[in-house]
């Protein structure tokens, strides 16, 4: 039977606009929603990190989508019939051809994790005095360029740093600023150029096929390779689907196909595309993969298994597949836009319009009255966690480095990331955190600010350690306790 698509909506006859679950529960774990008073001591003793919670203190666990995502009874049962072989693996066969079926690439690379792939593109392609333009970075992205002795060149559109907008594409790369960018530095000491997909850090916000078009354009102009970031791609497609003129028609796979076909290189997450691990680069170009694949085996593991069980990469193989069925990719971007014309109508500011992966909530607006140096995004995430169980991620100032004098890099957007798994959360969990949050917004003035006390150096957001900077979470939780008497 062919299945139907509907984009996560159906039409309700009372008028109601809300998500559809195109999906129904077959397994499913308990939660438990532990006091407040509990939750007061978990967040001190995580050091104000919600990286350090443990998650029989959390209720909602909306810290990241990465290998989080339900998994489908397919994946489960491919699971299952995996070939489990060091070498020569079937299923790595099975692996090649869902490559080729979703970005039309033959030569493929399996690879532990997205941040693997990077390693591995990091140490081929870049060296001291190597400049990578992106639409925006993502933080491992950047520690490897950074680590091989290159820099970084952020060229988004101003439109991206706008909190609130309704430009479709704000994760769009400005191509005037691309060519500045390569005369500049001179396309000899360009490695590649990186496009993201989905763009995790602005926010979840996709690029269009005709941006991508434009990039080609001057990538061709320069010689230059494009490396495509397809960790959120399927999201990015159904964007384009939904907000690009001339694709409406148009089915996701050939979508994706198209921009997959602009790409010389394309690398992804596993742990994005529903699996739990897992990861690949791939390429039509043999060139390029002769040249990365002697690496493999000293990072990763032999080229048909790349460090993970083997169960993972039919996981993984069956995830791609569904990374083109509308039904699957529907599903987080159109319970983030619910929760984000529900927050809208609460005045709370969150970043418009939604996009993938997740809720981003403008801590930078929500708690003006902190400064950057005080990490209100980080403050917000704790803040919000004492008040509701629910565990979001800090994507501001905190999860920057410091410059060389030892002063914060204060980050373009401070934000507390919610994210939305795919196929995880129902709708009345999602009530839940839009209520908590409209209290947290009402009681704003009660959340302070956080120091480090424990800080590494590099992507010190994963293990740093904090403190209030008075007993505000003390008095919030108060607060709380009185106006809602959480009854458990
Ligand atoms: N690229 C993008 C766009 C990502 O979002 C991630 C991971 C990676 C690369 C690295 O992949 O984790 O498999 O090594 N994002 C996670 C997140 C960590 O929570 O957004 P990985």
């Amino acid at each position: 039977m062919e299945k139907t698509s509907t984009n996560g909506t159906v039409k309700f006859f009372n008028g109601k606009q809300i998500p559809l679950e195109m999906h129904k529960a077959k397994v499913v774990q308990a939660l438990n929603l532990v006091p407040v008073e509990r939750r007061l001591a978990a967040i001190a003793e995580a050091g104000y990190n919600s990286f350090l919670l443990k998650t029989s203190d959390v209720f909602l666990d909306m810290l990241t989508d990465s290998g989080t995502n339900a998994q489908s009874d397919a994946q489960i049962s491919k699971m299952f019939i995996a070939d489990e072989a060091y070498a020569g693996s079937q299923s790595f066969t099975r692996f090649e051809q869902s490559i080729l079926q979703v970005f039309g690439k033959k030569l493929v690379l399996p690879v532990h994790q997205g941040r693997a792939a990077e390693n591995i593109l990091g140490k081929s392609y870049v060296k001291e005095g190597s400049v990578v333009p992106t639409n925006y970075h993502f933080t491992t992205t950047l520690a490897h360029i950074m680590l091989n002795g290159g820099k970084v060149l952020e060229l988004y559109a101003a439109e991206a740093m706008k909190v609130k907008s309704s430009h479709p594409f704000k994760g769009n790369m400005d191509i005037t600023k691309l060519e500045d960018a390569i005369k500049t530095n001179g396309p000899e000491n360009v490695p590649f150029i990186r496009m993201e997909a989905s763009t995790n850090l602005l926010g979840g916000q996709p690029f269009s096929m005709e941006n991508l078009k434009e990039v080609r354009k001057v990538a061709d102009k320069y010689g230059l390779k494009i490396v495509l970031d397809a960790s959120l791609v399927g999201e990015n497609a159904y964007f384009i689907k939904v907000r690009e003129k001339g694709y409406e028609n148009r089915s996701l796979g050939s979508i994706l196909l198209e921009m997959s076909d602009m790409c010389d290189i394309i690398y992804f997450s596993g742990r994005k595309v529903s699996s739990s691990r897992g990861g690949a680069i791939c390429t039509n170009n043999p060139e390029v993969f002769n040249s990365l694949k002697f690496l493999l085996p000293v990072y990763e593991g032999f080229l048909t298994y790349g460090g993970i069980p083997i169960k993972e990469i039919e996981s993984m193989a069956e995830g791609l597949k569904e990374t083109i069925d509308e039904n699957v990719v529907s599903q987080s971007p159109t319970f983030i836009n619910y929760m984000v014309q529900e927050l809208e109508k609460l005045g709370i500011p969150v970043i418009t319009p939604g996009g993938a992966l997740g809720c981003h909530i403008d801590a930078g607006q929500f708690l003006d009255h902190l400064p950057q140096t005080e990490y209100p995004a980080g403050a917000l995430i704790s803040a919000f966690y004492i008040i509701s169980g629910i565990r979001g991620m800090e994507r501001g100032t905190m999860s920057n480095n410091r410059d060389e004098k030892g002063n914060d890099i204060l980050a373009d957007l401070e934000l507390m990331r919610l994210a939305v798994p795919r196929r995880v959360f129902t709708l009345s969990q999602i009530e839940y955190v839009i209520d908590r949050l409209n209290w947290l917004y009402k009681n704003r003035k009660l959340v302070g600010g956080l120091r480090f006390i424990e800080e590494p150096v590099l992507l010190r957001f994963f293990i740093g350690r904090l403190e209030p900077l008075s007993d505000w979470p003390q008095k919030l939780a108060a607060k709380f306790r009185n106006d809602i008497g959480e009854s458990l």
